[in-house]
């Protein structure tokens, strides 16, 4: 049996991550490889109780320190109680987004350090990184329309923010897979679903998956 990795999809708003991750879980499946796919936030029942807190529209809102804590509180319960026991078990585990939104969206678009973004990980979930991480970009044009078909005005708090703020989550996870060239891989998000899809099996050969 093959050693089960863990794989994230990173991107902005409307970069089609959710359905990237549907569609990779079923090829997984015709080669013989079982995976679960979740997201953040959320993934398990007290995470996505933290989820409802950080993304529901109700009350004051928080500033970038208190959301990067209820972030990292929301991973600390997935990664313990789904992530790392889907892993020993050896099912693939798909994530849609993981710490390196927290890094893009309250470090580089929020103000934290990403020191101490990372500090926040290393206490919660004890550092773990995905073997790889698919950075799904498309133009920001491409975006909005596909966020504006998806959701209509209905955004959550933080996908509601301006667009100098998206800009910034957009840059810093370039910046971040320039930093880290193996664990990163940068798919180009623009055109049919299924031909992203075929960029995605093409970076997973590096697992030994067939394209
Ligand atoms: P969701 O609707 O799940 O994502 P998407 O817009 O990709 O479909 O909303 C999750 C929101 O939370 C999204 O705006 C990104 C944000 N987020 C952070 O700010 N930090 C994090 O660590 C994570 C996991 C998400």
């Amino acid at each position: 049996m093959s050693t089960a990795r863990f794989l994230a999809f990173e991107g902005g708003e409307g970069a089609g991550k959710s359905t990237q991750a549907r569609m990779l879980a079923a090829a997984l499946a015709a080669r013989g490889i079982a995976s679960v796919v979740t997201r953040e936030p959320g993934g398990t029942p007290g995470a996505e109780a933290i989820r409802a807190l950080l993304l529901g529209t109700d009350g004051e809102g928080w500033n970038p320190r208190a959301e990067a804590l209820l972030f990292a509180a929301a991973r600390s319960d997935h990664v313990e109680r789904l992530i790392r026991p889907a892993l020993a078990q050896g099912q693939w585990v798909i994530c849609d987004r993981f710490v390196d939104s927290s890094r893009a969206y309250q470090g580089g678009a929020g103000g934290l350090s990403d020191a101490d973004v990372l500090a926040l990980h290393r206490v919660g979930s004890e550092g773990l990184l995905p073997d790889l991480t698919l950075l799904i970009e498309v133009p920001p044009h491409v975006a909005a329309a596909r966020t504006a078909a998806r959701d209509g005005d209905a955004t959550d708090r933080i996908g509601g923010r301006d667009a100098a703020y998206h800009a910034r989550v957009a840059a810093s996870f370039a910046r971040l897979a320039e930093e880290e060239p193996q664990r990163f891989a940068r798919i180009d998000g623009d055109g049919e679903a299924a031909v992203v899809h075929d960029r995605i099996m093409a970076a997973l050969a590096r697992f030994g998956v067939a394209p």
